[in-house]
């Protein structure tokens, strides 16, 4: 079955578009496990979620995973475990101004200060070399976010928390599957956390994950996930009520069990569509794969260049009127996102972040697109640069 899931689009809208933005994948085995599971007659927290985890947690290579009820919460869970490691209200976390708004309301949400560093516009992740001049006395974290799935230079960032006695918690969101330096995304910083949201490799429709080595860590999340229980009735931390349930867990096993199929499939139309994109390297910069890196792909990002002689809104209302749907490239979050003007950051701060987002857009590259859909992306692409008066 091909649900389009994109998020804030409505089905009419979607009904639209030939190369629609997301798409959702549940299986045979996912229903078969949601109908055992309404037969169980027990559908808060119980078995599904526990062996969800364990898969989960084996599929990444790590001890541990607690699942609960979205990436933002998997985000603020994973930042609250900080208190236990002698964080105070108010202290500060490390992330990039380039990324999802979640990243920022979470690390709010969680009772830190959000610190925003600027990112790299050809690798859309966090600039490592701006990081360390940020760090103050109450700075407790680098949280860097894998954009794309494309890793972030968790060498360098590994590297500053260890000078400075930082937790790193990866943001890890889109970046199922992804790969640094031989190993999986997520099983690098202290605890990293993972959207299950739809649009996702593995998804439970709604929900996220954190994963962990660290026995007490993950102990201090299964209590946060759950008001901050410890023991049968008693609460200790300041807890969130962040709990998956056996439905969701039952479609994420489902999910987990054609992992591999996805991830190719998403690879092969990455690698393809940056290819297609070569001719186009003097009008946008795209997303690119190093050597030393797998992206697990999550979409697609295009910034058109500075002399490139017409506009990111031109491009996009181009694909859009040919049925390819897109997303601008998410906000400088200090000096985009209204809800943050109370930083007092001021336009001109994140200069690569706000060209991004001024400039840059992103497209699905998702399980159910066939190369034959990417191929009309280049098409389209190609007969917008024409239009333009570009000679390629
Ligand atoms: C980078 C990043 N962080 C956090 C989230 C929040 O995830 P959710 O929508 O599951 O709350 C997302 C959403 O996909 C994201 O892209």
């Amino acid at each position: 079955m091909k649900i389009d899931t994109a998020k804030s689009a409505t089905f009419s809208e979607k009904a639209k578009y030939k190369v629609p933005f997301g798409t959702v994948s549940v299986t045979k085995e996912a229903r078969e496990l949601i109908s055992q599971a309404l037969d169980s007659n027990w559908l808060t927290r119980g078995k599904f979620v526990q062996e969800f985890e364990e898969q989960f947690a084996a599929l990444f290579g790590v001890k541990y995973a607690v699942a609960v009820s979205s990436g933002t919460d998997a985000d603020a869970l994973a930042c609250a475990v900080l208190y236990d490691y002698g964080a105070r209200r108010g202290d500060e976390i490390i992330v990039p101004a380039l990324t999802f708004v979640a990243t920022g309301n979470a690390v709010l949400q969680a009772g830190f200060t959000p610190v925003f560093i600027d990112i790299q516009r050809e690798t859309l992740n966090i600039n490592p070399e701006k990081i360390e001049a940020a760090v103050t006395s109450r700075t407790r974290a680098i949280m860097p976010v894998h954009l794309m799935g494309k890793p972030a230079d968790m060498d360098a960032i590994l590297r500053i928390a260890g000078k400075h006695k930082l937790h790193v918690i990866e943001d890890a969101a889109e970046a199922h599957g992804a790969e640094y330096k031989g190993k999986r995304i997520g099983a690098i910083g202290d605890m990293a956390a993972f959207s299950l949201y739809a649009a996702h490799i593995v998804t439970t429709i709604e929900g996220g994950i954190v994963i962990t080595n660290n026995p007490e860590m993950a102990e201090a999340l299964r209590s946060l996930r759950n008001h901050g229980i410890v023991g049968k009735f008693e609460f200790r931390r300041v807890g969130f009520s962040a709990k998956m349930h056996e439905l969701e867990a039952a479609v994420g096993l489902g999910n987990i069990k054609i992992f591999d199929r996805i991830l190719e499939k998403r690879r092969r139309n990455l690698l393809y569509l940056i290819d297609k994109f070569k001719r186009f390297e003097k009008h946008f910069v795209t997303i690119k794969e190093e050597p030393h890196e797998k992206i697990g792909p999550h979409a697609f990002s295009i910034i058109v260049r500075e002399k490139a002689g017409f506009t990111k809104d031109e491009f996009v209302a181009h694909l859009d009127n040919a049925g390819i749907d897109s997303r601008n490239l998410f906000y400088s979050i200090p000096t985009q996102c209204p809800s943050y003007a109370f930083l007092g950051k001021k336009p001109g701060d994140f200069p690569e972040a706000e060209y991004c987002s001024s400039n840059g857009t992103h497209i699905g590259i998702h399980q159910d697109i066939e190369l034959k859909e990417l191929d009309y992306v280049a098409q389209v692409t190609e007969e917008f640069l024409r239009s333009r008066g570009i000679k390629l």
